[in-house]
């Protein structure tokens, strides 16, 4: 790999961004452009793209028809404050396609939409716990940091922050759970159910998919407590199914959050959800329930024309049929090669949406993977990036734009992949 401009944009990171980066993925890869399922560095390299920024890139970079929607609307104006067309077309089209979403609520960040998804549901009950499974991400709230990735395994409910500058009293309003654990879940409820506000989850959990039941166990079991029910679709939504987790697994939450794909890589999230919960973010109906929430760029309408155009083409007949069969092949291809190696593996999670573990249990939670085998998924994901295929570190995000010709690419690089492991 050639090194003087990445060597020359990596000094310049490195003098004014902490650690050299965003925060957000490895900083030694500096990225300049992206098209289709492409993206080049400041050496040229070309790469297969798997991160497509963290999710959100389901039709690939630059898709012509988001493309030209975003620069009519530039020319019509970047940002109003003031309610604006594009938004209420784009929350009538996620409200048409979200079982529980009577109404949402824009913000700008997933994060942000779950942050206020908690609020929410204390708003609502008046109660003060939330509960939250060991190794779900949710955002950078104090809420969110609790047990999202953690380095030591507390004994159950107990929670702690992987941040620093969290207050301490936070812990004691989240309990922490093991997912699919229904059995956990009942005791849980039954200690704890008159002061539960809320439960969080992702229908997937980062790739570990809800056994048969479990998310319809939770549901029953917030219905029974009169505890909110929150499915965390930022990466699901609209990604899994036109009605994303929700559709898919057959369960409807009292709430959701979104973002990522409906944003269509702009800025851009909502909290959506049954009508009198929504009405907390009414001041007139509300009263002293009211929940003020007020954000500069919520609905942007640059960001709600390239959402709008993404979710128009993602309507259209065949598309999840496409992406399903994308992540299929990559699935094939990947237990084809690795069951060479001699080594246990397991491929977990949704066609669009996945990645393989190394380890010879079947993964259920977040302590399946914590203990998994972390040398080969080392070697695995170094080898991918060597041969120009970049992708999180555990997780592989199919987009609509992937060709035959990446396939292949994708094929060579995991077939090293698993040569080396052998
Ligand atoms: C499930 C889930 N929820 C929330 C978030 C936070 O979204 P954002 O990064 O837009 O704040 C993410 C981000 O990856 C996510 O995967």
């Amino acid at each position: 790999m050639s090194s003087s401009s990445k060597k020359k944009w990596s000094d310049r990171a490195n003098a004014v961004l902490p650690a050299g980066g965003f925060g957000n993925f490895d900083s030694s890869v500096i990225i300049e452009r992206g098209e289709g399922a492409r993206v080049w560095d400041v050496d040229g390299n070309e790469y297969v793209d798997f991160l497509i920024g963290s999710g959100p890139m389901l039709l690939g970079h630059g898709h012509p028809e988001v493309v030209e929607a975003v620069e009519k609307q530039l020319k019509d104006g970047f940002t109003f404050f003031a309610t604006s067309t594009p938004g209420i077309e784009l929350a009538e089209m996620i409200c048409g396609a979200m079982a529980c979403a009577d109404q949402l609520r824009f913000v700008s960040t997933g994060g942000e939409a779950d942050m206020f998804a908690m609020r929410l549901a204390r708003a609502f009950t008046g109660r003060d716990l939330i509960v939250k499974f060991e190794g779900a991400y949710h955002g950078m709230s104090d809420e969110g940091q609790m047990s999202l990735k953690p380095g030591r395994l507390l004994n159950f409910p107990n929670a702690e922050p992987d941040s620093a500058g969290i207050l301490e009293g936070v812990r004691d309003s989240v309990l922490v759970a093991p997912w699919n654990d229904k059995e956990y879940m009942s005791q849980l409820f039954a200690e704890h159910g008159d002061r539960i506000a809320g439960l969080i989850a992702e229908p997937l959990q980062r790739i570990i998919p809800p056994q048969d039941g479990f998310l319809q166990h939770v549901r029953d079991l917030c219905t029974a407590n009169d505890s909110i029910l929150i499915f965390d679709e930022v990466v699901t939504g609209f990604r899994f199914a036109w009605g994303g987790g929700q559709e898919k697994y057959g369960v409807t939450p009292d709430i959701c959050t979104l973002g990522k794909t409906i944003g269509g890589g702009m800025p851009l999230a909502a909290i959506a959800g049954r009508q009198d919960i929504m009405e907390l973010f009414d001041k007139k109906i509300a009263g002293k329930k009211w929940l003020m929430q007020v954000g500069t760029l919520s609905g942007n309408p640059v960001a709600s024309v390239a959402g709008l155009k993404t979710l128009e083409v993602l309507s259209r007949p065949g598309q999840y049929e496409k992406l399903r069969g994308i992540g299929q092949s990559i699935k094939t291809m990947l237990s084809e090669a690795l069951s060479k190696t001699g080594k246990p593996f397991q491929i977990v999670g949704d066609d669009t949406l996945f990645d393989v573990i190394f380890t010879k249990n079947p993964v259920r939670d977040y302590r399946d993977t914590f203990h998994a085998d972390k040398k080969s998924q080392a070697t695995y994901n170094k080898v991918m990036r060597e041969n120009w295929i970049l992708k999180p570190g555990a997780k592989i995000y199919p987009c609509l734009a992937i060709t035959d010709a990446e396939l292949k690419q994708t094929e060579i690089a995991i077939r090293a992949a698993a040569k080396a492991i052998r």
